[in-house]
């Protein structure tokens, strides 16, 4: 598949309003994306878990414009953003510039006036970033209404998007409003990022891994420890610019292509000590990278690194397999087969609570991605 490919032909049907619903997860990178070129392109390949509670509910209501007398038809993007019910207009300049960055692929943008309600089932000001689950979702509601105007309904000559493409291009989509948003479409585990040894890794889109996955990872639980809820110094944006002329960069590149390479076999055979080692070593060459960055930055935060050291020695003393991993921030995401589950949680109740911030975590695991809630339309 190109770019090309997901510009669609002239719509079949015409919709006059209506409101879809659906929710989408959070996901946590296992060999991580650091580093894009134009166009949300990555600079290397990333495979993730998606997570299975962490998610966001969003509900796109659409009325065509030129059937309101109340509308302007105008030939400008026309929406309303709302968090649990607020307007929030400080999420317009994201959300246009995403319908700015797609409306070659989804032509119709401009012709509805859209009411986009969201909610997330993690605090807001947890330091865990939306934009995977709300990227993702907005994505799934716009494809429903473009599924909409695509399908022919004219029986004799039905001819259906394909579930395939509709989540092919949700995550394309979704990977133009932000980048990581693109693995958290399906489940249980997504790549995203062209890789030579894993045939129909695209870095347009994410798509399911396919390889076998060992029993060990079913039900992989992910603690994520919320250390500090405060916004971050440095955005992610901001940060894979910084990797433009870092001097490490190509190396790091390298090293996510063998990462990927060495999960495989790994995922297959369920060596978790093999696959600690991977996810604890990606976790810090990240952080490293931001450190090695000029201007130079450090999100982890004290507490981060008297966890790192609380599950080493735990490790060390109970021979458990619990690994941590850390995303663009100060949290820590404390990954665990699920048969250990019990004795990791008084862990993490006895000894690690204390270092999160007012003593906040939330209880996940790996889940199976987006799904529609709701689907209404005239
Ligand atoms: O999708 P972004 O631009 O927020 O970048 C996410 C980067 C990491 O979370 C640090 C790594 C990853 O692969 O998810």
């Amino acid at each position: 598949m190109t770019e090309n490919d997901f510009i669609p032909k002239p719509y079949a049907n015409s919709v006059e309003n209506g409101r879809f619903t659906w929710s989408s997860p959070s996901n946590i990178a296992l060999v991580k994306y650091w580093g894009k070129k134009k166009d949300q392109i990555p600079e290397n390949p990333s495979i993730s878990f998606t997570l299975s509670d962490c998610k966001t509910i969003t509900t796109l209501s659409f009325l065509k414009k030129d059937l309101s007398t109340a509308l302007k038809v105008t030939n400008e993007f026309s929406f309303d953003v709302f968090l649990d019910g607020e307007k929030k207009d400080d999420f317009k300049p994201k959300i246009e510039t995403f319908f700015k960055r797609v409306e070659t692929y989804l032509p119709f943008l401009r012709n509805y006036h859209f009411k986009i309600e969201t909610t997330n089932t993690f605090p807001h000001s947890s330091g865990i970033a939306s934009s995977a689950s709300g990227m993702s979702a907005l994505a799934c509601c716009l494809m429903s209404l473009e599924k909409e105007l695509m399908d022919a309904n004219v029986a004799s000559s039905a001819v259906e998007m394909s579930h395939e493409y509709f989540i092919q291009k949700a995550s394309f989509l979704a990977r133009l409003g932000s980048g990581s948003a693109c693995r958290s479409l399906e489940g249980d585990l997504v790549v995203w990022g062209h890789h030579d040894a894993i045939e129909g890794s695209s870095d347009l889109y994410g798509t399911r891994y396919r390889f076998e996955v060992h029993k060990n990872f079913k039900n992989y639980q992910d603690t994520i420890l919320l250390v500090d809820k405060g916004e971050k110094q440095v955005s992610s944006t901001v940060g894979h610019n910084l990797m433009h002329g870092h001097p490490f960069a190509q190396q790091r590149f390298n090293q996510a292509h063998e990462n990927l390479l060495k999960l495989i076999p790994v995922l297959k055979n369920g060596d978790l000590d093999a696959f600690i080692k991977i996810v604890e070593s990606e976790a810090l060459t990240l952080h490293a990278m931001m450190m090695t960055s000029m201007p130079y930055f450090i999100l982890m935060k004290p507490n981060t690194l008297e966890i790192i050291n609380k599950i080493w020695a735990y490790r060390e003393k109970e021979n458990s397999k619990i690994c941590f991993t850390l995303d663009a921030g100060a949290n820590v995401h404390v990954l665990y087969p699920e048969n250990e589950s019990m004795q990791v949680s008084e862990f993490i109740k006895n000894e690690l609570v204390a270092y999160c911030q007012n003593g906040h975590y939330i209880c996940d695991k790996i889940g199976f991605g987006a799904s529609q809630l709701t689907i209404e339309k005239k």
